[in-house]
């Protein structure tokens, strides 16, 4: 018996589940655990995402309990001060290692293997071999990893894109860029979306490349139409008030002063099937990978 109910209620009732966790019908040695790690969100309504995530991973993995944990501290802080307590990645494999698992699967929800997820490494190598603790942490790479993804992950993003942009208007993905070297993989899915779509583009908020770039490329294009959609996880923050706010700093008022019909498609990665079930794959390629 799952210790989370199809929609994922795990996740929402994090902060009682660590005094009870329901039984389970499996021994506990012999049950397997899977740790789902995202950044997190301070937005509720996109916690959706994370059950629609939850409930495709439940009927992949089925002989695995799934649990959550966020990366992001400041995330973890402000559902703190609410009264939920949502656990880092440290504190989900050790409450784990202390329930007597020998064995984890983690994954990570991110999109590129920028800071996020090299710290996901070092946790879990820290967390493993330690005395009466995780013998294994098998981890999951994120989403863009190797050139099969970048492919499957264009393709998935036209598809969806054609089921709501007519054929000449452009398709704008917000990204969100980082310092770390992976930033290049914003740039690197960029190149495989001109070679699906010409129309299809990518920007980052934070880094490269970025929205005025697109615009150029848009002007250039003598474009008319431009639909955004977040290229991120969940629709957090970002996506409700970067790319699609009514304020004059977002992406849509920005593209509107530049003259532009702008249409705003909210849905995030998390949301879309095929990719989660990317994810799926990574999660798979780890739990049979011997290192
Ligand atoms: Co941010």
């Amino acid at each position: 018996m799952p210790t989370h109910n199809k929609w994922g209620l795990q996740l929402l009732n994090r902060h009682n589940s660590h005094i009870a966790l329901p039984m389970s019908a499996t021994p506990l040695e012999n049950k397997k655990a899977l740790v789902l790690c995202a950044f997190g969100t301070t937005v509720p309504e996109a916690w959706g995402t994370y059950t629609f995530i939850e409930s495709r991973f439940a009927a992949a993995f089925p002989d695995y309990e799934i649990r959550w944990a966020f990366t992001a501290a400041f995330v973890r802080k402000k559902w703190r001060e609410m009264g939920k307590e949502i656990d880092s990645p440290a504190t989900a494999l050790a409450r784990l290692a202390d329930e007597g698992h020998k064995e984890v699967l983690v994954q990570s929800l991110h999109i590129i293997g920028g800071y996020e997820y090299h710290d996901l490494i070092k946790t879990a190598r820290a967390l493993e071999g330690l005395p009466k603790g995780l013998q294994k942490v098998q981890l999951g790479r994120p989403l863009l990893s190797c050139d099969d993804d970048y492919r499957a992950v264009a393709k998935i993003l036209r598809t969806h894109s054609k089921t709501k942009r007519k054929d000449q208007e452009a398709w704008l993905l917000m990204g969100h860029g980082t310092g770390h070297g992976a930033n290049i993989s914003y740039a690197g899915l960029q190149l495989y979306l001109q070679e699906e779509d010409p129309l299809m583009l990518l920007a980052t908020l934070e880094a490269f490349p970025d929205l005025q770039r697109a615009i150029r490329l848009l002007k250039k294009n003598e474009q008319n139409t431009v639909w955004l959609m977040p290229f991120l996880t969940v629709a957090g923050d970002h996506a409700v008030r970067d790319m699609a706010g009514v304020h004059p700093e977002s992406w849509k008022s920005i593209l509107e002063k530049e003259g532009f019909v702008v249409k705003t498609d909210g849905t995030p990665l998390g949301d879309l099937a095929p990719i989660v079930d990317r994810w799926i794959v990574k999660a798979r390629e780890a739990a049979i990978s011997a290192t």
